[in-house]
């Protein structure tokens, strides 16, 4: 089954998220709502959450393949919002039903919620793998 919200993976860069999404930080506030985001997974932008294009000026590297042993069949609720909380300097958190693929969509997968690489240095792109706490 597909949804409207989509992870995009993209080759060394950013996270481009679109449906009906919202970007909000622990406390909830609202930092963005919108249909398409941004957002930084290579843990350098300057305007984090949100990429700022820092990725190509420190030569981000991953080329957006991956396996998911964790995919799920979808549940679709009413709003079908993927609400995103942004967990400064660890991950972010994603709720809502969503497919998340690469451009070419050789790598796909669906999810409910999923915790994502937002510091660069998960070694199970695009997922976290707690990496960052070795920072
Ligand atoms: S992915 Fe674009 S600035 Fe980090």
């Amino acid at each position: 089954m597909s949804v409207g919200n989509t992870v995009y993976v993209r080759v060394n860069g950013p996270l481009i998220i679109k449906g009906d999404v919202v970007v909000q930080d622990v406390d909830g506030t609202v930092l963005l709502e919108e249909n398409e985001a941004y957002l930084c997974r290579c843990g350098l932008s300057n305007n984090k959450p949100f990429c700022d294009g820092e990725h190509k000026r420190c030569a981000f590297t991953d080329p957006a393949m991956f396996k998911d042993e964790k995919g799920e069949t979808l549940v679709i609720d009413e709003s079908q919002k993927l609400v995103i909380s942004v967990r400064p300097h660890a991950m972010l958190i994603v709720k809502g039903p969503m497919t998340i693929q690469n451009e070419d969509a050789s790598s796909i997968t669906t999810r409910n919620k999923a915790a994502l690489c937002c510091c660069g240095l998960s070694k199970n792109k695009p997922f976290c793998d707690v990496s960052h706490k070795a920072n």
